[in-house]
C-alpha cells in the first residue's frame, strides 16, 4: 500500500478531500500519518476522528529554519512515506529538505502558476484584473511554487468577486483537483525527471 504523509498548517480541507479519496479508492493509498507546524490546524481533528497518526512540529520552538526542517524532515521519514503531500502547510522548506523528498512531494498552490506563486494569489488575480483563476498541483522543487505542474484547474472570474468568492469558488476545484493529481502520482503516470513532470508520454 502507498503511504501517504501529509503537511498542514490549517483548516485541511484538501488533507480532508484526499483521506476521504483513500478510503474510496480513488487513491490507491493510505494517509498514515498527518502533521502540522502549529497545534491550532483545524485539520488535525479530521485526522484523529479517522484514526491517523497526528503530529505538530512547532517552528516556533526551533532557532531557525534548518533545525525546525531537521525534525520534520526526522518526523516524516520515521512514518516511511511513498508521497509528502503539502496541503496548506504554510512554511517555506529549505532546499535540503526539498532534496530529500524531491520527486516524490507535491503542492497545491491557488493560482495558476507560473502566474502569483506565493501569498495572496486571489487578491493579485484580482488586482490584475484577470479573466479567469485557479489552482495547481506541482512537484515541489526547492525554488518557491516553481516546481514542474502535474494538473491545474481555471474558473471565471466574476465582476462582483471579491478575494473571499473568488477563494471559495477555486477551492471548490481544488479537492478533486489534489485527488486526481495525487493519483496519477501514486499510479506512476505522473513522474518527475530532471525538473519535468512526465504525465504517460507528454513532458510539461
Ligand atoms: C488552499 O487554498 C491551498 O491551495 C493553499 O492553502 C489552502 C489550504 O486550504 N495552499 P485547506 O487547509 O486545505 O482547507
Amino acid at each position: 500500500m502507498t503511504r501517504i504523509v501529509v503537511l498542514i498548517s490549517g483548516r485541511g480541507s484538501n488533507m480532508q478531500a484526499i483521506v476521504e479519496a483513500c478510503n474510496n479508492g480513488a487513491i490507491d493509498g493510505s494517509v498514515v500519518a498527518v502533521i502540522s507546524n502549529t497545534d491550532k490546524a483545524g485539520g488535525l481533528k479530521f485526522a484523529q476522528s479517522q484514526n491517523i497518526a497526528t503530529a505538530v512540529v512547532d517552528h516556533t520552538a526551533f532557532a531557525d529554519r534548518n533545525q525546525f526542517d531537521a525534525e520534520l524532515l526526522t518526523l516524516v521519514d520515521s512514518f516511511k512515506p511513498d508521497w509528502l503531500v503539502l496541503a496548506g502547510f504554510m512554511r517555506i522548506l529549505s532546499a535540503d529538505f526539498v532534496n530529500h523528498f524531491l520527486g516524490r512531494m507535491v503542492n497545491i498552490h491557488p493560482s495558476l502558476l507560473p502566474q502569483y506563486p506565493g501569498l495572496n494569489t486571489h487578491t493579485k488575480a484580482l488586482a490584475a484584473g484577470d479573466t479567469e483563476h485557479g489552482a495547481t498541483v506541482h512537484f515541489v522543487t526547492p525554488e518557491l511554487d516553481a516546481g514542474p505542474i502535474i494538473a491545474q484547474t481555471r474558473v471565471p472570474v466574476l465582476p462582483t468577486d471579491t478575494e473571499q468568492t473568488l477563494a471559495e469558488r477555486v477551492l471548490l476545484t481544488e479537492h478533486d483537483l489534489f485527488t486526481h493529481a495525487l493519483q496519477l502520482c501514486v499510479s506512476g503516470v505522473a513522474r518527475y525527471a530532471d525538473g519535468k513532470c512526465t504525465l504517460g508520454n507528454a513532458r510539461m
